[in-house]
């Protein structure tokens, strides 16, 4: 046979023979290619196997993803027990201690990682191991763009420690023993002891904080095996939905179930009635956003706070309630929530199993009695944990997470101490000479996504130190930032238009007067319309800028919290509907 008899390997455009290198003859390309594999001693026989791609996003500064290698090999022995050839290949890790200034300005720098390395190299299909906070998101979003067959594979959770008798885990505990620190409650053996216990093993914060809550997104969008949320790091289970996935990801590639057939507005539906019902982190409404806009759909945040008012909080967990991960898992994790959330969930969406929800949640084990998932006749709490804010200092909206929160500060009006960077704020809020009462509103400006930049996890801001000393716990706070998925308070989050770009908030000045009520929905700075315009006028909110690499990229492209911080070309080129879908 002659080079031009055979056929063309471009054509079959499945496993090695995918997306060849462009030397002018694709013959010769898959050639190359087999001849440089082979040096790593595969045989034909593996090289005719759907391939199924495995993200390795073990690093030594990521612990959150420290059983990443033998999770990778038990979706290598799933992959092969299916028949296919498993290829793992290393991404960008982000691990929230461990990235400067804020692990959010390198999300969609892993997205563009993931998406580009799923186009360049062969793969029918991909598994994505994630797990720390912005790695889930920053995958799904990738592979939500790159638009092939994908499964989402999370690390699982950490396990919990114990401080002289005490249970804890990251990170509830780690603020709440630094708070109790702060206020001169423990001393500074103590806190080196349990800085020894809060993270008891690898794995994700035990909490429901922002990597439990995209675990739970994960499978409730259908992106994951059925019960792949809820295993922690270290056990057999944990394993073995790794083994699972491998296997799953074989068939998902035989059946070409591309990610765009799980991803709908249905499945984006789903997610947010699971991101309500555990109290989730308020990160997660970013970071679906992000995801839901490389698929062309709009969040409709008025629709999520109407989710919110129907959902009820059912997951006792940590930060909102006194449980931990583990304890999730073992009272029958996701399939025991989705039982109780059923009346609510689009039951025919469909998952990376090829069969939909309802179908997945027809063969769910039998409920047992446990009492870490309320039944939806006695929730946590009535409405979901989160609510979404306006008014003339959020007019593109701002939301709180009231499950987390002092209900008796959801209707407040107080005085403003404003800091106008966090600089600012690191430089007085512990200041003696701080002007601020226990009853007074802290603004904080400037941390949103351009401002900070990288719209950081300082929305929770410490109670100044002459307060916490005379036992105040709680206080309103207003940033145009996040706050970490294991925070806890008064916290009013993501206000949009930041002040950097040249909202509202850029104009609020201490001593204004501002009003909180999370029953109207509503966040207003009582000032009138012709005092900010004039503030405005004399101190005009110049844009941050920078003179190169990754940092001007995202400087100029960076979108608002609404669209999901995601850069904008990043976003599908048309949006095609809203989710949750309008109702008629
Ligand atoms: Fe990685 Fe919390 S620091 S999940």
């Amino acid at each position: 046979m002659t080079p031009s008899d055979r056929p063309d390997p471009a054509a079959a455009a499945q496993g090695m023979s995918k997306g060849l290198t462009q030397y002018g003859d694709a013959g010769f390309s898959l050639f190359l290619r087999k001849a440089f594999i082979k040096g790593a001693g595969y045989t034909d026989a593996a090289l005719d196997k759907p391939v199924i791609a495995i993200t390795n996003t073990g690093s030594a500064y990521n612990p959150c993803h420290g059983n990443a290698p033998q999770l990778i090999e038990a979706v290598k022995r799933g992959v092969m027990l299916a028949g296919g050839l498993p290829m793992d290949f290393p991404t960008i890790s982000i691990h929230e201690s461990f990235a400067q200034p804020t692990s959010m300005l390198t999300r969609n720098l892993m997205s563009m990682d993931t998406e580009e390395m799923i186009r360049a190299q062969p793969m029918d299909a991909v598994v994505l191991i994630g797990g720390c906070d912005k790695t889930v998101p920053a995958q799904l979003m990738g592979a939500a763009s790159a638009g092939i067959p994908a499964i989402q594979l999370v690390t699982g959770s950490m396990l919990t420690g114990s401080h002289r008798g005490e249970r804890v885990g990251a990170c509830t505990d780690c603020r709440r023993y630094w708070g109790r620190f702060r206020a001169g409650e423990i001393d500074a053996d103590e806190i080196a002891d349990v800085n020894d216990q809060l993270v008891a093993s690898v794995g994700t914060c035990s909490v429901m904080g922002t990597a439990s809550t995209m675990a739970c997104i994960a499978e409730a969008l259908g992106m994951t095996v059925p019960g792949g949320a809820t295993p922690p790091a270290v056990t057999a289970d944990r394993i073995r939905v790794a083994e699972r996935t491998g296997t799953q990801a074989v068939a998902m590639a035989r059946a070409r179930l591309t990610i765009d057939q799980v991803l709908s507005a249905k499945a984006f539906e789903n997610a947010m009635r699971v991101l309500l019902a555990i109290g989730g982190s308020t990160n997660a409404v970013v970071h679906l956003t992000a995801i839901a806009g490389r698929m062309g759909f709009e969040v409709d945040l008025k629709a999520l706070d109407r989710l919110g008012r129907e959902t009820p909080v059912l997951l006792d967990l940590k930060p909102s309630g006194q449980f931990y991960m583990e304890d999730f898992h073992r009272a029958g994790g996701m399939a025991t929530l989705l039982r109780e959330l059923k009346p609510w969930l689009h039951l025919d969406a469909m998952t990376v199993t090829g069969r939909t929800l309802g179908q997945e949640m027809a063969e769910h084990p039998p409920a047992f009695a446990q009492n870490v998932v309320r039944p939806a006749s006695n929730p946590i709490y009535a409405q979901g944990g989160i609510a979404v804010l306006w008014g003339n200092l959020a007019p593109g909206g701002a939301i709180i997470k009231q499950s987390a929160a002092d209900p008796a500060l959801m209707e407040h009006e107080g005085r403003a101490v404003v800091f106008d960077n966090l600089q600012d704020m690191v430089e007085r809020i512990d200041s003696a000479d701080l002007d601020v009462e226990a009853d007074d509103i802290i603004v904080l400006k400037n941390i949103g996504p351009k401002g900070a930049p990288g719209m950081p996890e300082a929305g929770y801001i410490p109670i100044p130190l002459k307060l916490a000393r005379r036992g105040v716990k709680d206080m309103v706070r207003i940033s145009d930032g996040r706050m970490s998925g294991t925070a806890a308070g008064s916290i009013v989050l993501h206000v949009t238009p930041e002040a950097a770009v040249g909202g509202p908030l850029a104009q609020a000045r201490s001593g204004d007067r501002i009003r909180l009520s999370v029953a109207a929905r509503s966040l207003d700075l009582l000032v009138s319309d012709e005092e900010l315009a004039r503030r405005q006028a004399v101190a005009p909110v110049r844009e941050p800028t920078a003179d190169r690499g990754y940092r001007k990229l995202y400087l100029q492209t960076v979108t608002q919290a609404d669209q999901g911080a995601d850069f904008d070309f990043l976003r599908a080129a048309a949006m095609r509907g809203k989710v949750p879908p309008e109702r008629a």
